[in-house]
């Protein structure tokens, strides 16, 4: 049967989607964090030696039904996210139902394994599901507010204390596509709803519901070297400054550092970039690293090893930063990327894509070498880090 959309339904869809009662109390128990699993020879070993670290976003399917999977995710990482789990789509498919399986699962894996956790994304145009989009539209700012303390209250109270650092808003400055407003916000339901301090009240409500958390702004399209990304790049540190004038609770900034090989890219522009945010004091994760490989050749050796190449130069310009904290890469594996399902990174050869640091069978790449020699080379600003992280 379907549902009518009208405004009362879905305000009745609010109370009844378990939002009311914010899942906090029934929140199981994710067990202890263990010792920590990485070995010392792999990308993680190498990162902490710096006061890094290094870790992947994971889906939690590939999690539950490959032990191979699993393997390299214990030795090689000391960080991981789910990288659809903790979106809205997925723990609000339908009013009246919560799915938090798919979370829990890479949060049991995380404490099992001693990893740290990050949340992502609270706060997103996309990843909505179909019915909050007109809840959103109709429902006013104060409605709205409710909303988001509501949601923020459900899904960062279920895994309050847990979580390092949570992705409060994500992808919320204009830039690669039209920039249509003085601002340069991007249209996005959250705007649309709740005016353009959306960004500063979801920080206040998020720190609200798990003070321990470091807050982060996650942002995509700052890492090449084009007008309009510097002109984004420039905006941010504007309204980053702002907030940080304001008070408001952000300790992060996130560079997404999806990276395309037909791109150009300046090490001066981006480490400039790193240390203007970096002098604001805040902490610096890359947080979705990927190499869309369409400019390199289709021979996989020569592929595999431009690709390491790009992370090496990317990463020696990252990891000269102070404020760096972790590097985390959107996928560990090539079975396992979004590039291949996205129009704009099709090959022309038709090949799939290769971006990530193991193969398809899950063997290592030169990538996976090119993250622990840029590890190993970083200059050592553990001293800072741990201050940034507050564990010194
Ligand atoms: O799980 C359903 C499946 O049941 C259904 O059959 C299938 C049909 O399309 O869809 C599946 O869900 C898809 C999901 O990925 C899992 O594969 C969603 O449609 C699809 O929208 C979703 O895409 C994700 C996308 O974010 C939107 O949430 C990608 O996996 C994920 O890699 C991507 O990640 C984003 C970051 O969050 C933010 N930065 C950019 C990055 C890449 O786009």
């Amino acid at each position: 049967m379907s549902i009518p959309l009208n405004r009362r339904n879905l305000l009745l869809g609010v109370a009844a989607s378990g939002l009311v009662q914010p899942a906090v109390a029934a929140a199981p128990d994710f067990g202890p964090l263990v010792k920590p699993s990485w070995s010392p020879e792999g990308p993680q070993g190498a990162a902490a030696r710096k006061g890094l670290g290094f870790g992947a976003a994971v889906p939690s399917n590939l999690l539950n039904r490959s032990a191979e999977f699993r393997t390299l995710l214990a030795r090689d990482c000391g960080l991981l996210l789910g990288n659809n789990e903790m979106k809205m789509a997925v723990v609000l498919p339908e009013p009246g139902r919560t799915d938090f399986a798919p979370a829990d699962s890479v949060v049991r894996f995380a404490r099992a394994h001693g990893q740290r956790l990050r949340g992502h994304a609270l706060v997103w145009h996309e990843a909505l599901p179909g019915w909050v989009a007109p809840l959103l539209a109709g429902a006013g700012p104060a409605k709205a507010e409710d909303f988001l303390r509501r949601w923020a209250e459900t899904v960062m109270g279920r895994y309050r204390g847990l979580i390092a650092s949570w992705d409060v808003v994500n992808e919320v400055m204009a830039g690669y596509g039209p920039v249509t407003r003085a601002d340069g916000l991007r249209p996005s339901p959250w705007l649309t709803a709740l005016g353009p301090d959306y960004i500063d009240l979801a920080f206040r409500i998020a720190h609200e519901a798990d003070p321990r958390a470091a807050l982060a702004w996650n942002e995509d399209s700052l890492e090449h070297d084009f007008p309009w990304a510097e002109a984004k790049r420039t905006r941010v540190l504007k309204r980053l400054e702002a907030m940080r004038a304001k008070g408001v609770p952000i300790r992060r900034f996130g560079i997404q550092a999806h990276l395309v090989s037909d791109q150009p890219f300046d090490a001066g522009k981006f480490r400039r970039f790193l240390r203007e945010i970096g002098q604001m004091g805040l902490g610096i994760e890359i947080t979705e690293l990927d190499i869309d490989d369409k400019a390199y050749p289709g021979d996989p050796k020569a592929r595999d090893r431009a690709v390491a190449n790009f992370a090496r130069r990317f990463l020696d310009v990252a990891l000269d930063e102070p404020a760096l904290l972790d590097v985390v890469t959107w996928g560990l594996f090539d079975g396992d990327t979004w590039l291949n399902d996205h129009p704009d990174h099709r090959r022309r050869d038709g090949l799939r894509q290769r971006p990530l640091p193991f193969d398809e069978a899950m063997r290592p790449k030169p990538f996976r070498e090119a993250l622990i020699a840029a590890f190993r080379h970083a200059p050592d600003h553990s001293a800072l880090r741990a201050r940034l992280r507050g564990t010194a």
